[in-house]
């Protein structure tokens, strides 16, 4: 149950931005074998948003980010750190929140980058309460953002990955309360023996060189994923710990309000809550306007859920999100 009189911490206010550029399954269609008929059977995708030109993720996630600053009327040197969960930061090093810092003009407040892939918005939620509750921190903008476009195979070749990704950024503002509306509980999970069954493979530390001619050649830039592999470990792993936050504090799936999963596949999604018997209505889904992506899938279906009236003041909100890792983890928010 929320922990009355505790500090804790609370999204204060959300907003998401994605690149102009729209691309229909009909476009895919054109570039590569494939058809919007296989798309949307599969995975329920029906366009993406991709990037034009040299944009990283920063530069969706700055937006994002002055908007939900605007929104809570607060300056970036208002806040004590920006966390920014990616799996496809601006450059190697250094990581995407200091870019994002200097962009949004607050030096000296602390910055930091979470590589937790599907699961990054969660874990970074979670560590944001973490930082919240203890006193050391007030205010921490979590930052969920993705340029995928420019990553993928575009050929047959890559086409089981390729149609999945879209480019995206959400943005929140976490900040201390004592009330009832809070972030109840995370709950985060990893399972690194299965870390070959999603994964790029170059360039990387452990290649020398770090990346050849030969490697582009043969592809090893981009994501390779066994895709009924991760779709069975998906089933399995989010009901599980949906049900351990709801046990752990003392609700059932009829108290929840809105379900708000991480959007990688629409099939996932429905075979989670037929599993769960989550009835569709309550669940948030967006994935045919904006394909997976990734840690800025859940603040964008919030944020929007927000914005349609679909979450109201005081529901009880489940987010739940699984990925590369493989990560897993789930959120348990009083709205
Ligand atoms: O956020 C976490 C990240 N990833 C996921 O959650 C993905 C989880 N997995 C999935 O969503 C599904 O496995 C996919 C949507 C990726 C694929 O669906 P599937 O039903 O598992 O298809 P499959 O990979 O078994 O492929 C079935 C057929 C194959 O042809 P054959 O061998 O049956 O002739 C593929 O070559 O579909 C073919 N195929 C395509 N056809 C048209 C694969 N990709 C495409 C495509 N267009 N884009």
């Amino acid at each position: 149950m929320a922990r009355k009189d505790m500090r804790g911490s609370r999204i204060t206010s959300i907003a998401f931005h994605v690149p102009d550029r729209l691309v229909t399954n009909y476009d895919l269609e054109r570039m590569i074998d494939t058809s919007d008929e296989w798309i949307v059977q599969r995975t329920g995708i029906k366009q993406r948003h991709w990037v034009e030109g040299d944009v990283g993720a920063s530069e969706l996630a700055l937006p994002a980010s002055i908007e939900a600053l605007e929104k809570a009327g607060l300056k970036a040197s208002d806040l004590d750190m920006i966390i920014f969960a990616t799996l496809s930061p601006d450059i190697t090093f250094p990581g995407s929140a200091c870019i994002l810092q200097a962009k949004l003009g607050c030096p000296g407040i602390a910055a930091l980058d979470i590589s937790n892939q599907c699961t990054g918005f969660i874990y970074s939620l979670s560590v944001a309460d973490q930082f919240i509750r203890t006193g050391s921190m007030n205010r921490i903008l979590v930052v969920g953002a993705e340029v995928h476009s420019s990553g993928l195979d575009i050929s047959n070749k890559g086409r089981d990955v390729t149609v999945l990704f879209g480019d995206g950024a959400g943005a929140v503002l976490i900040e201390a309360t004592e009330g009832d509306s809070r972030i109840i509980d995370t709950r985060l999970h990893a399972d690194g023996r299965y870390l070959d069954i999603l994964k790029i493979v170059a360039p990387a530390s452990k290649l020398n060189p770090r990346v050849t001619h030969e490697m582009l050649d043969k592809g090893l830039q981009y994501p390779y994923m066994e895709g009924r592999a991760v779709f069975k470990q998906a089933i399995a792993r989010l009901p599980q710990v949906i049900n351990e936050i709801l046990d752990a504090n003392g609700y059932s799936v009829s108290d929840v309000d809105l379900l708000v999963p991480h959007q990688a596949n629409l099939r996932i999604n429905e075979m989670v809550i037929g599993i769960m018997g989550i009835p569709r209505s309550k669940m948030v889904s967006n994935i045919d306007r904006y394909g997976n992506t990734t840690a800025a899938s859940i603040p964008i279906a919030l944020c929007e859920a927000v914005e349609d009236g679909r979450l109201k003041s005081g529901d009880l909100v489940l987010l739940a999100a699984f990925g590369a890792g493989l990560t897993w983890g789930a959120g348990l928010v009083r709205w």
